[in-house]
């Protein structure tokens, strides 16, 4: 009864398979991720060759500078967070018995927030928690963006997610109401937005941000593109700002932040706000982080809004475990009661990543054990990140024919290399994208995968790639001298 012949949708391709690619959903057969794309693949394949033949290439290692995942790069992570964590999940060892042992290894801090986090989880982390995440939690993130912005915020306009994604993906879902709904989006931007956007079914309307602007958004560009869509039957609803930005590291200015506020008001937009590199901002006296929330409180804006964070940033890095959280802006109630149904559908986010948001917002504070310990820890990491983003930004400077913007926030850098005319006709005639060519020579003579610029969108005829520059210092010689002769080698060959 399940002959091939009788599926009408599944006659194409070679396979004899009764699912294959013609009859599995199409949008999800276009949508491109290209942080995970051909570079990293081949990363991978060269890793094992070498695992088996350390001599098989010029170089020793890899360097996965394809994706902002600090601790795959060495990045350590922060002892209170672990320690809280290591005690909610055996809860063994906070037994009277065991507790002597305990203390020897854990502080005091971590032993009575672990004790206390159990208590609001209910018990057990391997317990669904409710299906927005632990009242507790929420409260908790409430009361930290109200120390953050000085503006209101309430437990109930919160929802804790699996990670940003899940939260961003839980928006696009319920604002793409059919094929003609658009959605704002930067170019360059990280992919998450485009490969939704076409999982979902809807348009991608894009904006450039500004590269000679330090990445600025031009808004009266936006009026013009938004004017343009709807001209040609979209239904825009939404535009998503990435602020600090991926790929591009810029931070926006509290005038631009206004202007974007007032233009989603005047249109009738939800912004979407992402913000999940606050903390990554490396200048903060001439350019610090300002919430869109704040800008909007502060301009008594009826603007509707969500706004994103996540655990995966910052100087925490705990990308595996998956937490985020979103908050709802002016949202009307009973779209924010299908947005709680929709949450239910997941019955609820992972919960050790809901603990990690619970560390992120409330920290140990002055006067606890771990205070200490948790602000210098997370010191180290950022003036290291700060001083590796600044090394690797004049190192790429002072390469012939390719220019970078500094890295004001986030952990990219994206910069511009004007490719000899000879390598672009190449690239023409053997039908490659100059890009993702040039970024597989670079990983094939040095080691280091970075994303092609195409990746993440680029005003057209210029090329760009990104790097993070999340490797561990000690690598970074290594890796800065072997770009440079990859680099020279290139533009020598391909000289006019
Ligand atoms: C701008 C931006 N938004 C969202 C995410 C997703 O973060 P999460 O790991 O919390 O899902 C990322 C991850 O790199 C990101 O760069």
């Amino acid at each position: 009864m399940f002959a091939k012949t009788s599926i009408t949708h599944s006659t194409s391709g070679t396979s004899s398979k009764y699912l294959d690619l013609s009859s599995v959903n199409q949008h999800v057969v276009k949508m491109e991720y290209a942080v995970r794309g051909a570079l990293p693949i081949r990363a991978e394949k060269i890793q094992s060759q070498l695992r088996s033949d350390p001599s098989a290439f010029d170089f020793k290692k890899v360097v996965f500078c394809n994706i902002g995942n600090p601790q795959q790069l060495e990045q350590k992570p922060l002892t209170f967070l672990r320690q809280v964590s290591s005690l909610v999940e055996y809860p063994e060892l906070l037994k009277e018995h065991n507790l002597n042992a305990t203390k020897m290894l854990f502080a005091p801090d971590s032993i009575q927030r672990a004790v206390d986090t159990l208590s609001f989880v209910g018990g057990s982390v391997g317990a669904y928690s409710g299906s927005t995440g632990i009242l507790k939690i929420r409260e908790n993130v409430a009361k930290f963006i109200e120390k953050r912005d000085g503006f209101p915020s309430s437990a109930d306009g919160i929802q804790l997610t699996n990670g940003a994604s899940g939260a961003v993906e839980r928006v696009l879902e319920l604002l793409i109401s059919d094929p003609s709904v658009g959605v704002m989006i930067p170019i360059p931007q990280y992919p998450l937005y485009t490969a939704s956007l076409a999982r979902f079914g809807a348009r991608a309307v894009q904006y450039y941000l500004n590269e000679g602007s330090d990445w600025g958004m031009d808004v009266s560009d936006l009026y013009r593109i938004v004017e343009k869509a709807r001209s040609e039957g979209t239904d825009v609803k939404a535009l998503v700002v990435i602020n600090p930005g991926n790929p591009t590291g810029g931070v926006l200015t509290k005038e631009n932040m206004r202007d974007i506020v007032q233009f989603c008001e005047k249109e009738k937009i939800v912004l979407l706000a992402d913000e999940v590199y606050q903390s990554n901002v490396y200048y903060p006296q001439e350019k610090p982080f300002i919430s869109f929330k704040k800008v909007a409180c502060e301009l008594n804006s009826q603007v509707e809004m969500f706004s994103f964070h996540s655990i995966s940033k910052g100087m925490i890095g705990e990308c595996g475990r998956r937490g985020g959280y979103l908050e709802m802006y002016n949202i009307d109630e009973e779209v924010r009661a299908i947005m709680y149904k929709m949450a239910s559908v997941s019955l609820c986010a992972n919960v050790l990543g809901q603990i990690a948001i619970d560390i992120m917002v409330n920290p140990p504070k002055e006067g606890d054990a771990s205070y200490e310990q948790y602000n210098s820890e997370l010191d180290s990491i950022y003036n290291s990140l700060k001083s590796r983003s600044i090394r690797l930004a004049e190192n790429f400077n002072k390469q012939e024919n390719m220019s970078c913007n500094r890295a004001e926030g986030a952990m990219y850098l994206f910069p511009q290399i004007m490719l000899p005319p000879k390598f672009l006709e190449m690239c023409k005639q053997e039908g490659k994208s100059p890009d993702q060519e040039y970024s597989m020579r670079m990983l094939e003579s040095t080691g280091v995968c970075v994303v092609p610029g195409s990746g993440f969108g680029q005003v057209p005829g210029t090329f760009h790639f990104r790097c993070t520059f999340l490797p561990k210092e000690e690598d970074f010689d290594g890796f800065i001298s072997t770009f440079d002769k990859f680099h020279k080698g290139f533009m020598n060959e391909f000289r006019s």
